[in-house]
């Protein structure tokens, strides 16, 4: 067997922070309507609400005037306007109207902190940190998400716990023993990890519970009777700072990471199921298709949800006993996990 291994005595991983030079998904699309909604990403409060022109902007969370949440106003012309005295904060963060100013009053010259802020693949990408930097690195692809050939599934993961035990808990494939009848995998094994500055690939082989070859195949997500095991390969993939995995041709997951604090991380997890083992699809206009894609969405809402639920009483659990003790290091035996660690570690320094 062998040898356990720890992480650097130096650096405590559980109090790591984010690398806040990465763009963070911090809400889907369809949320975030001309109604302000307040989102957090690592300890910095947003808010964020669309323009006149539909286009979402990202403000800080503070009304320059008495530091109330801006979000807890309302969108007037396209501006936020805070809910207590009613000062409006343009998009560009400046104070465009009091309404009480009296006539020899100039507007605060104030400035509201603007967050880069893009929507792609239905989700909403916030960067938190250098907007010179923003540019220059783009946010994680999910092609899935429009592609006409597959089904998504999305599920809200919010645990009281370090962004390190979520992260560890989705690469480590040896916790297929948790989820019983929701499980999509068994018997893994680690067979090779690539460590990069900026991503881990782990590699296992295991067996499959899926095999989406036929129409009612689909109907494996919900009936368990339905799946038979067959080996594939199962892919993870710390590609800092979120997480992206492939189990065979049919089933791939991501996880949007989006830490709030040192003991709060809030993701979305999302599914995608491939139908591209019907060789016959493409000859449905793209319309019937894209019906069909939006009747199926949330295919796999109970096996998702089923998961986190399973998932994040483990990472809440070693969250509160690291907080008892935070010198007892855990017996780990798999190599991935402290390739994550080290990951974790480089990009909490950068
Ligand atoms: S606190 Fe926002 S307008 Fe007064
Ligand atoms: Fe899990």
């Amino acid at each position: 067997m062998n040898a356990p291994v720890s992480a650097s005595p130096r650096f405590d991983i559980r109090l790591a922070s984010i690398n806040p030079n990465h763009w963070y998904g911090v809400a889907r699309s369809s949320e975030v309507t001309d109604q302000p909604m307040g989102v957090m990403i690592w300890k910095q409060a947003i808010a964020l609400f669309r323009d006149s022109q539909g286009q979402i902007q990202a403000l800080a969370d503070r009304c320059p005037h008495r530091f109330v949440k801006l979000s807890r106003g309302c969108v007037v012309e396209g501006e936020l306007e805070c809910a207590y005295h009613g000062w409006r904060i343009n998009a560009q963060g400046q104070c465009s109207a009091v309404p009480y100013l009296e006539a020899n009053q100039k507007l605060p010259n104030t400035r509201v902190r603007r967050y880069p802020v893009k929507e792609q693949d239905g989700f909403v990408w916030v960067f938190p940190g250098d907007t010179s930097l923003a540019e220059k690195i783009p946010p994680l692809a999910l092609p899935e998400w429009d592609h006409l050939n597959y089904i998504a599934t999305v599920s809200v993961i919010d645990a009281n716990a370090h962004f390190s035990y979520l992260i560890e808990n989705l690469m480590d494939m040896y916790h297929g023993h948790l989820h019983h009848d929701l499980q999509a995998w068994a018997s893994a094994e680690l067979d090779t990890i690539e460590e990069t500055a900026s991503r881990i690939d782990a590699h296992y082989s295991a067996q499959s519970y899926y095999r989406i070859d036929k129409i009612w195949s689909v109907a494996q997500l919900f009936i368990p009777q339905l799946r038979q095991l067959h080996p594939e390969p199962l892919d993870v993939s710390y590609v800092y700072p979120h997480w992206v995995s492939r189990l065979g041709d049919d089933f791939k997951i991501y996880c949007l990471f989006c830490p709030v604090d040192e003991t709060h991380t809030r993701a979305y997890l999302v599914h995608f199921t491939s139908l591209n083992a019907f060789p016959n699809l493409h000859k449905l206009s793209p319309k019937l298709r894209l019906f069909l894609k939006n009747r199926l969405f949330g295919s796999a809402q109970k096996l998702l949800d089923g998961l986190v639920l399973q998932d994040v009483p483990m990472i809440e659990d070693e969250q509160q006993a690291y907080v008892e003790n935070p010198d007892r290091r855990p017996y780990e035996l798999n190599r991935a996990l402290i390739s994550v660690q080290r990951l974790i570690q480089s990009q909490a320094q950068i």
